[in-house]
């Protein structure tokens, strides 16, 4: 049987370059290997996005963005967490297998918790318990599809282990391997994307370049990358160039050279570097943006792809919680 992989995606923002090369795209890949699960997230975006309408945007946006870049609901299963309740459910019965402590050890609430006694305020203001228990909700999401590989940023690894620390507790205390043990994969391939001024590319940094802006806002966006003062005569070092660190990403080897030759050739001043990644930029996103304005024009047509997620997600999901509940004695 196939392996399968399953990945979470966050609907907290709209999506920029740093989301397509460091996740969207490498996730797509995985589908000519394994049995592929994508879902949204929306309960896990909940820790953090606590408006309606936001949160009801992120979901449009980031399933529509998905999609345009060649997600094929018919060759994997992508659907909507807060669509398969069973998921809930698992959570809890898996809270039950999580030791207190894994939770006050998970990195994501230590940064809180730091950000909270640097500022002065108490340990824990500002974390609800939806904060607190993330990576339970994660290891359902996990466990309750059987994933094997779970692909995922270096920042995700732990929540990975928890997962399968959770999943042995049980397996041993019910005496049957229920769960399989699932394997983080970080794509060491996928570099930190870094936004326009150098640092990693991020929404909290308003550093991003939005992937699907209009041609001449995206034009205007590039523009703002941060660049040296040298003169257009000068040579520049492409590697010690924010633009060319960027432009690199979307170019194949021979591209890559003939990129590295012109501005080692001196005589390009920074507006026609800029002009040449958006060129290579654009280029790649003309499909994938029309086909994005197309599919937020439609969202009949996206609630029923999430419908037919949701369906197959449930044919795994109802027959799985069944045999857990009977296991653990409340059916
Ligand atoms: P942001 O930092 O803008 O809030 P998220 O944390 O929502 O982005 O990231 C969503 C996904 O995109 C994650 O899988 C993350 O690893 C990936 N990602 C985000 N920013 C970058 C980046 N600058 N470089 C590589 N991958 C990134
Ligand atoms: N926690 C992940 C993130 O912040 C998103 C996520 C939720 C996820 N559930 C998951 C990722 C299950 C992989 C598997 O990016």
């Amino acid at each position: 049987m196939a392996q399968r992989a399953l990945t979470g995606i966050k609907p907290t923002g709209e999506p920029h370059l740093g989301n397509w090369l460091g996740a969207i795209r490498p996730a797509l890949e995985l589908a000519r290997k394994y049995e592929a699960y994508y879902f949204i997230a929306d309960y896990h975006a909940l820790t953090t996005v606590h408006t309606g309408e936001a949160l009801r945007k992120y979901v449009r946006d980031i399933t529509a963005a998905y999609l345009a870049f060649g997600l094929d609901p018919e060759a994997s299963v992508f659907y909507r967490q807060s669509d398969v309740p069973e998921i809930f459910e698992l959570s809890w019965i898996l809270s039950c297998f999580t030791p207190k402590g894994f939770m006050n050890r998970a990195h994501a609430y230590k940064d809180f918790v730091a950000r909270n006694q640097k500022a002065e305020k108490d340990d824990d203001a500002d974390i609800n318990m939806g904060l607190f228990g993330y990576p339970v909700l994660m290891s359902a999401d996990i466990l309750m599809f059987n994933a094997d590989v779970v692909p995922v940023g270096a920042d995700q690894i732990q929540h990975i282990e928890f997962a399968r620390d959770i999943a042995e507790k049980f397996n041993r205390n019910y005496g049957e391997s229920v769960f399989h043990l699932p394997e983080p994969r970080v794509d060491d391939s996928v570099k930190t994307i870094i936004g326009l001024d150098g640092r990693k590319m991020s929404k909290s940094y308003d550093n991003t370049i939005p992937l699907f802006l209009d041609e001449k806002p995206l034009q205007k966006r590039i523009n703002q990358i941060v660049t040296n003062s040298q003169t257009p005569e000068e040579p520049k070092n492409p590697d010690d160039c924010h633009v060319f660190k960027l432009h690199q990403l979307l170019l194949n080897d021979a591209e890559e050279q003939a990129v590295r030759k012109v501005y080692l050739a001196g005589g390009m001043g920074w507006g026609q570097a800029k002009k040449m990644f958006f060129e290579t930029l654009n280029d790649q996103l003309k499909a994938p943006r029309a086909e994005y304005n197309r599919l937020l024009a439609d969202p009949g047509h996206l609630d029923a792809v999430l419908a037919q997620g949701r369906d197959k997600a449930r044919a795994v999901a109802v027959p799985f919680l069944e045999r857990i509940r009977s296991l653990i004695g409340v059916r």
